[in-house]
Formats: structure tokens, C-alpha cells, sequence
């Protein structure tokens, strides 16, 4: 065993997007991509003498090759000990969970979220800091900078480890630990939820279905929800991570966890379903008849926060991105607590915990969580609502219902256009930032527009300013239509149009959500020439 310096070049566009690095798969096997990014990384923290790294991912194709690689790239570099979660896998809530346990100085994350995998699909690689939470952005901007500037990087000789047995043996001098992926997260579990009451609702003949959707978060929910819970075998579907996800896209929403949806609505539903992602940090509520909106169900477990013993003295605050509908800034109105809007990407929620300001995060893209971690965590948000299910006794239905009741709707939806092209995507962008000084005071369709501005972040806690967020278009009645391009996706651009509604009469809470959305879709459209300028006339994807 020898470490070797392997001279290499820099490869463009390794900037970071807004959960780290995505490309193709083929894209990472560029001989000297993944090593180039991983060098930066070490470059950029310093090295690892004296420290202990945190490695794991959601299992898709090139995780097992990646982790070996940076395996030995961190044992070039000096780490004192890796912990390695068994067969390379740790969701990114308990990757997360067992860096802030541990007290490591961070992690390396495998994962492109609920990006298709398998050979032809997306592979991601990102680093979380010493809180268990993503990089801020000086520290991906510091990676990127070493990326374009590297003439060479360090690694082992040593051949490859076998991952798949827990214990520990060592690369160079590094001490690489595998360890239980799911043992930290699923006590943590333990200690923040009512086990005992979720249990009893089992045993009394509760039915739920969760769908894994062949990702990262089957064994997870095997262990707790059927092993610990009690809940019937067969309630964990999809439950065997696959490295293509069996071919399906593992985003859960309506769209693609139609199956668990048609379920739901049909005759014989179980009482509660749910689903996350490729590397189980989303989740999708779901009653009989009845998809909570991820905004709602924020809300929801916000109002109801204290029901959950880890809850049980209130919260501090909450913090939603600027996306996402304003439903728990009525919750925090109400507790007398203060709500912040981030932009979009969990990232911005890291600072706000670490101080203390919040206890719970949301995100409109099927992204909860709160400060017992600093990722979002998609099984976390099911327990929630199961602890809450427990105690109330009452259906997912009723919930939501008597939720409006109290606080008002709002009616929410995603429009995505996907792979547009980008200069397209881009022009329209700038023509619609160059109108808003404009938009502000008009009267659209009837809505009277309050505010018209591009989305400025000023972080109250380090002072770090974020610009161009995403044009917010605020209507005097609270609606709101929000444009932006994301930052995760790897074909062309995607345009992200959000609509909401504010409505506090319950007498209109039954409208279908697209039809009560229809004006402000078509002001949207109105305002940016959105399906003129890419040709397009519907959504890719309507969530
Ligand atoms: C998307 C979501 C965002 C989430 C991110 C990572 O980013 O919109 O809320 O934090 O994935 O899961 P986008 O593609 O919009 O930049
Ligand atoms: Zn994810």
C-alpha cells in the first residue's frame, strides 16, 4: 500500500447546485472526475489529519465504486477514522444523524436525490459540515474554486475494502469503521416519538402502506415501522433498494407514486400511506382520498407539534423556503413564534437551527424536517404524522380539515417545465425580472399585485447575503406566483412555477386545487410568455 499523486486537469462545471454536485453517471466516470471533486473537498477543509469522516449514500449505480474511491482518497489525506455505512449505504437524514452523533468533522454524501439512477441515470456527490448539515455556499464555492485549479490529487493504492461486513480495518493509517446504517437513525427515532402509542394504533388494526420506492429509505422503514412498530409485514412496499430504483423516478409525489395514490382513493384504502425518495430525506403524506400538499402538512405538524414527546415543549420557530405556501406562517402567527423565509435548498435552514431560532423546516418539494438533524428527513415526517395519527385517533382527512378550518386554505401547486432550453429558460428570466418595477400596484385578472420583486436573502445569523432567488409576484390577498429555474436538474433548464391561493372561507375548501389556481396560472403565463418562449404548452409535471 502507497499513496500516489496522480496529475490530472480540472473539468469544467463542477459548481455545486443547490444539493451539491449532479451529473450524469457517465459524466462521473470520466477517469479523475469524482477524484477531482473529492480532492477539493479535502483541500478545502483542510485535510484530515486528526479527524473522523462520515461516508455513505442512497445506494443507486456507482455508489459501491465512489465510495471506494473516496475510501482511499481519504486515507491519501490523512483521515483518523472513517465511518462507513454498511454496503456504502446511509440515507441522508441518518448520514446527518451519524455525523452529529459522532462528532465528526463531516461527511461525504452519494445521492442525486430523486433523480432517476442506474447507468444512464444521475449520480451526486456532496459534503455535509460537522453540524450533520450541507455545506454552506462559501464552502461549495470554495470546493468549485479548487476544482477549476487542481494539477493533481492523492490517493491509495490499496485495494478494494469489503464494505459488507460490519467492523473495522484500515486503509494506510485511516481506521475505516463500517458500521449499522440504520442502528443511530432509528434510535434517535426512538427518543423523539411516542413508539409506545404508535404501537397500540397498530395493534388495535391500523393499516398504512409506505412505499420505498426501491430507494435508500426501505430498510430504514422495514427496522422501525414493521420491526420496532409493529406494523403487519407487507407494509413497507419496494422496500429492496435497487441501484436503479427499478427503473422508476423516486420523487415521492402524486405523479410518481401513482400506484400509492390510486390506492389511497380506492375502495379498501389503508388508513395512511406514504413514500420517499432516493435517498429518503422527502416524504409524501397521504390519507384516504386526501395527498396532504408538503406545505400543509408542515403546518399540520407545526400546529400539532407538541403531541410528539421530542416536541412535547413547544417550538422555537419555523422556516419554510420562499416557495413554499405561507400556510405555517398562519401556524407561527398563532404560537406567537417567528417564521423565516430561506431561499430554496435545505442549506439555508443549517444557520437557523444552529442558533436556535427554529425547530421545524419545510419545503414545498416534499421536504420536512427539523433540528434533531440538519438534513430534511422523509421517515421523520411519517412518524409525525403516525405519533399524531396515534394520539388523535382521528383520519388524515379530518386533520387536514379541521386544520383549514381553523387557519384558512391554501390552495397550492408546482408547475415544472422540464429540459427547456436554457437560453430560452434564461431570456425569460430576464424579461420578467426587468418588468417587476413595473408589475408592482397593477391589477392582473382581478388580483391586485402588492409586491413584485426577485427573492433577496439576508441570513440574520452570519449576515451572508443571497440574491436572485426566484421572482415572487405577491398579490394584496395573500396569492402569490413564484418563478424560478432549479438548481438540480441535469437536462437543459427547469422552470419551476409555484401558485397559491389564500382561502379562509371553509365553505370553498372542497374546490379542486388546478381549477382554483386557473387564473393565477394563466396571469403567470400572461406576465412571462412562459409557453410562447419555450414552446411548450403544459407542464411536464404538476404537483
Ligand atoms: C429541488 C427542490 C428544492 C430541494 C432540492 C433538493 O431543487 O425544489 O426544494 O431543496 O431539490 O432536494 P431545485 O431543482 O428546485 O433547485
Ligand atoms: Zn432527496
Amino acid at each position: 500500500m502507497s499513496i500516489q499523486t496522480v496529475a490530472t486537469r480540472p473539468f469544467a462545471g463542477q459548481r455545486p447546485g443547490t444539493s451539491g454536485l449532479r451529473k450524469k453517471v457517465t459524466e462521473f466516470q470520466q477517469p479523475g472526475y469524482l477524484e477531482n471533486f473529492v480532492e477539493a473537498i479535502f483541500l478545502t477543509i483542510g485535510g484530515g489529519a486528526g479527524r473522523t469522516l462520515v461516508v455513505g449514500g442512497d445506494g443507486r449505480y456507482f455508489n459501491r465504486e465512489a465510495v471506494q474511491t473516496i475510501l482511499r482518497m481519504a486515507a491519501a489525506h490523512g483521515v483518523e477514522r472513517v465511518l462507513v455505512g454498511r454496503g456504502g449505504i446511509l440515507s441522508t437524514p441518518a448520514a446527518s444523524c451519524v455525523i452529529r452523533k459522532h462528532a465528526a468533522h463531516g461527511g461525504i454524501l452519494l445521492s442525486a436525490s430523486h433523480n432517476p439512477g442506474g447507468p444512464d441515470g444521475d449520480f451526486g456527490i456532496k459534503y455535509n459540515i460537522e453540524n450533520g448539515g450541507p455545506a454552506p455556499e462559501k464552502i461549495t464555492e470554495a470546493i468549485f474554486a479548487h476544482t477549476q485549479a487542481l494539477t493533481s490529487y492523492r490517493i491509495s493504492d490499496a485495494p478494494a475494502l469489503d464494505i459488507d461486513v460490519l467492523g473495522t480495518s484500515r486503509i494506510e493509517n485511516t481506521v475505516v469503521e463500517v458500521i449499522d446504517p440504520v442502528a443511530d437513525y432509528a434510535a434517535l427515532m426512538g427518543r423523539l416519538f411516542d413508539f409506545e402509542a404508535i404501537r397500540a394504533l397498530f395493534a388495535g388494526g391500523f393499516t398504512m402502506r409506505f412505499d420505498a420506492m426501491h430507494a435508500v429509505s426501505g430498510p430504514y422503514a422495514k427496522t422501525i415501522i414493521e420491526d420496532m412498530l409493529g406494523a403487519p409485514a407487507g407494509t413497507v412496499i419496494n422496500g429492496e433498494p435497487r441501484e436503479d430504483f427499478g427503473g422508476h423516478h423516486p420523487d415521492p409525489n402524486p405523479v410518481n407514486a401513482a400506484e400509492l395514490i390510486a390506492l389511497m382513493n380506492g375502495p379498501g384504502a389503508p388508513d395512511f400511506g406514504a413514500a420517499s425518495d432516493g435517498d429518503g430525506d422527502r416524504n409524501m403524506i397521504v390519507g384516504r382520498g386526501i395527498a396532504v400538499t408538503p406545505s400543509d402538512s408542515l403546518a399540520i405538524i407545526a400546529a400539532n407539534a407538541t403531541l410528539a414527546p421530542g416536541y412535547a415543549g413547544g417550538i422555537k420557530g419555523i422556516a419554510r423556503s420562499m416557495p413554499t405556501s405561507t400556510a405555517a406562517d398562519r401556524v407561527a402567527e398563532a404560537l406567537g413564534i417567528s417564521c423565516f423565509e430561506t431561499p430554496t435548498g435545505w442549506k439555508y435552514f443549517g444557520n437557523l437551527m444552529d442558533a436556535n431560532l427554529v425547530t421545524l423546516c419545510g419545503e414545498e418539494s416534499y421536504g420536512t424536517g427539523s433540528h434533531h438533524i440538519r438534513e430534511k428527513d422523509g421517515l421523520w415526517a411519517v412518524l409525525f404524522w403516525l405519533n399524531l395519527l396515534a394520539a388523535t385517533r382521528k383520519p388524515v382527512a379530518q386533520i387536514v380539515g379541521e386544520h383549514w378550518a381553523r387557519f384558512g386554505r391554501n390552495y397550492y401547486s408546482r408547475h415544472d417545465y422540464e429540459a427547456v432550453d436554457a437560453a430560452a429558460a434564461d431570456g425569460m428570466m430576464t424579461a420578467l425580472r426587468e418588468r417587476l418595477p413595473e408589475l408592482a400596484g397593477r391589477t392582473l385578472d382581478g388580483h391586485q399585485v402588492a409586491e413584485a420583486d426577485d427573492f433577496e436573502y439576508n441570513d440574520p445569523v452570519d449576515g451572508s447575503v443571497s440574491t436572485r432567488q426566484g421572482i415572487r409576484i405577491i398579490m394584496r390577498d395573500g396569492s402569490r406566483i413564484v418563478f424560478r429555474l432549479s438548481g438540480t436538474g441535469t437536462e437543459g433548464a427547469t422552470i419551476r412555477l409555484y401558485l397559491e391561493r389564500y382561502e379562509p372561507d371553509p365553505a370553498r375548501h372542497d374546490l379542486d386545487t388546478q381549477e382554483a389556481l386557473a387564473s393565477l396560472a394563466a396571469v403567470a403565463d400572461d406576465i412571462s410568455g412562459l409557453r410562447e418562449r419555450t414552446g411548450r404548452d403544459r407542464p411536464t409535471v404538476v404537483t
